[in-house]
């Protein structure tokens, strides 16, 4: 079920404006983020909370998919939490854990994803509950596109969390179930999430600046 807005963080320039002089960036970034939307130990709290929140939905084992690369920062840390939560408080969550790549792809006939797992591993998918778990959704297009490609192997259950959702006018209107933070609609980075392979190296979510821009164009 679509996580509701109210449910999740609405990250505001105006609400959440840190200056960069406030937190430590990497000196080979300074010039290249204009401000820091996310710091990453608001990050870590959220998903602390976001952890809890599927622990209590879920009932017998979970296969925790990573979209990699992007979301394997978010994984990592969302999986230590779940294990920090069934250690602690007695929870039995058994997870397995798969590495998905996904490329989107468009012909003159359709559009749609190319996943990297093999035809064998996509159908050991078949009747497990799945937990996706990507970095941001943008347009909201190729969440959907796996979703479609995953029913295929008839799972049980398939469930997706994303830490970031943009608000943008390009959205198709998909929501995941467990959202971390709503964003503005600027190109962000840190904490995994890149601009040509750059900047998965800063652990704040951050605004790219036109210096960084054109530092790392291709
Ligand atoms: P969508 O299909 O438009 O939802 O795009 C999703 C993918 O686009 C994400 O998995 C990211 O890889 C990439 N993406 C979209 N916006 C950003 C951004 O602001 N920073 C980094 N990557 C982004």
């Amino acid at each position: 079920m679509p996580m509701k807005p109210e449910e999740y963080i609405d990250v505001t320039p105006e609400k959440n404006h840190y200056s960069l002089e406030h937190f430590v960036i990497p000196k080979h970034y300074e010039k290249d983020v204009s401000s820091i939307l996310i710091p990453h130990g608001v990050i870590m709290d959220r998903i602390q909370k976001l952890a809890r929140l599927i622990v209590d939905d879920t009932t017998g084992p979970l296969v925790v998919c990573c979209i990699l690369k992007g979301g394997h920062q978010y994984f990592a840390d969302l999986v230590n939490q779940i294990k920090a939560l069934t250690k602690n408080n007695g929870m039995s969550v058994p997870l397995s854990l798969e590495f998905i790549r996904v490329k989107s792809y468009k012909n003159d006939q359709s559009e749609g994803v190319t996943i990297s797992m093999s035809e064998s591993e996509c159908r050991e998918l078949e009747g497990k509950n799945l937990l996706i778990v990507e970095d941001i959704i943008d347009t909201g297009k190729t969440m959907v596109k796996l979703l479609e490609r995953l029913q295929d192997y008839k799972p049980k259950s398939v469930r997706v969390t994303s830490l970031l959702v943009k608000k943008t006018e390009r959205s198709n209107g998909y929501i995941p179930d467990y959202v971390g933070f709503a964003i503005p609609d600027a190109f962000v980075v840190g904490y995994a999430l890149d601009y040509n392979e750059y900047f998965r190296d800063l652990d704040h979510i951050c605004v790219i600046s036109e210096h960084g821009k054109k530092a790392y164009a291709v």
